[in-house]
This record gives structure tokens, C-alpha cells and sequence, in this order.
């Protein structure tokens, strides 16, 4: 693929299926993700690949999550959360693991396993996997950090859906730069 296809047609995919990534294709997406610009060269980042039964507890888990939030959901609901999940083969959830921040501040790290992720969607792309990032409220909610065992300063990017795309990539959004850009002369 062409670096500017790869740069300017990527699409995320919601419809996935299986096969899940081949362990080639994810290798590729973890040294993509490794690649991320890193001050001071911290690595800030671990992933948790959720597949197979895995995927029913993560389910479980944002439906817990729904209901301590909001009490009041009807069960049809928390059914319908705790499926999500296993519209894809594989999930990778992307952790940003700040440990120090005297020196590198915790927003730079955070932003490093960001770009972590972001490069794991082009790597995603590149192999013609579907690939689709997501968060919602479940990346702050004290029982899905718990779970994941993260630590205070930590940060749970996002999960990252994983699979063989079910639909044709959807063009991209049209915006233009220069309704974006300022200039400093
Ligand atoms: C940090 C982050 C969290 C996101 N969380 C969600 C989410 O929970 N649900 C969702 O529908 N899209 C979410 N998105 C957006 C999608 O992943 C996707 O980027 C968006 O639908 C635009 O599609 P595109 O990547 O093909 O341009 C998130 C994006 C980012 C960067």
C-alpha cells in the first residue's frame, strides 16, 4: 500500500468478523504501536488482548460498569452492552502506564500511548484489517480500571476492535486544512 493511501484513505471498520489477526499481522501492529513517539523513551504503554471467552468477561464487565453507573438500566440494555464485545474477533485494549512524572509530564505519556493506538489502526489498515477504536465511559469507570489493574496515574486509552472488515471501507470524511490552519509570520 502506498504511504499516502495508507495516510489519507484510512477508515475505521465497525462490521467485523472472523479470522481475527494472524499473529504475523499482529506482530506488525504491536512494532507499529512500539513506534510511537515516546519522550524520554518511557515505553508508557501495555495492551491486554481480550479474544475468545475473554471478550464475555470484558461484556460482563461494561454491563456492571452501566449498572453502577446508571442503576436504572433495563436489562435489555445491559444484555445488549455486555454483547458488544463480541462483534470482534479480537480486542487490544491500549493502557497508558505512567510510572514517573517528574521529568516527563503524565499528559505526554498518555498522548504517547495514544499515538500507540493510533498507529496500531494504521497497521490495521495497511494489512486490510478492520479495525475500530473506542472508549466511551467504561475507559474511566473505576470498575473497568480496577479490573485492568490500572494504577492512579494510568490511563485507559481504548479499546481497540479487531478483525476482518464485513463492509467495504466507507470513504473518508472531506475536510480541508486550511479551514484548520492559523499562521504565525
Ligand atoms: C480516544 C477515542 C475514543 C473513541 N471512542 C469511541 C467510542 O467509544 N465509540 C465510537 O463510536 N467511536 C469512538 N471513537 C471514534 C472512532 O474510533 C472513529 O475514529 C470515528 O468513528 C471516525 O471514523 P474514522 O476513524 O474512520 O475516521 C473514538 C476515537 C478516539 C480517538
Amino acid at each position: 500500500m502506498q504511504a499516502d493511501t495508507l495516510l489519507l484513505q484510512r477508515r475505521s471498520c465497525g462490521r467485523l468478523t472472523d479470522p481475527a489477526p494472524s499473529a504475523e499481522q499482529l506482530d506488525l501492529l504491536y512494532r507499529a504501536a512500539l513506534r510511537a513517539p515516546d519522550h524520554g523513551a518511557l515505553a508508557p504503554f501495555r495492551f491486554v488482548e481480550i479474544s475468545g471467552e475473554g471478550r464475555a468477561t470484558l461484556g460482563r464487565l461494561m454491563a456492571a460498569s452501566l449498572k453502577s453507573r446508571a442503576p436504572g438500566t433495563s436489562n435489555e440494555t445491559l444484555a445488549a452492552v455486555s454483547q458488544k464485545p463480541l462483534t470482534a474477533p479480537l480486542i487490544i485494549a491500549v493502557i497508558a502506564r505512567v510510572e514517573r512524572t517528574e521529568r516527563i509530564p503524565r499528559q505526554e505519556q498518555v498522548i504517547t500511548a495514544g499515538c500507540a493506538a493510533h498507529a496500531m489502526l494504521y497497521a490495521a489498515y495497511a494489512q486490510d484489517l478492520g479495525a475500530f477504536w473506542r472508549t466511551g465511559d467504561y475507559a474511566t469507570d473505576p470498575l473497568v480500571r480496577g479490573a485492568f489493574e490500572l494504577k492512579p496515574m494510568d490511563e485507559l486509552v481504548g479499546f481497540i476492535y479487531l478483525g476482518t472488515p464485513a463492509t467495504e471501507p466507507r470513504p473518508p470524511v472531506a475536510l480541508e486544512p486550511a479551514d484548520f490552519i492559523e499562521y504565525w509570520s
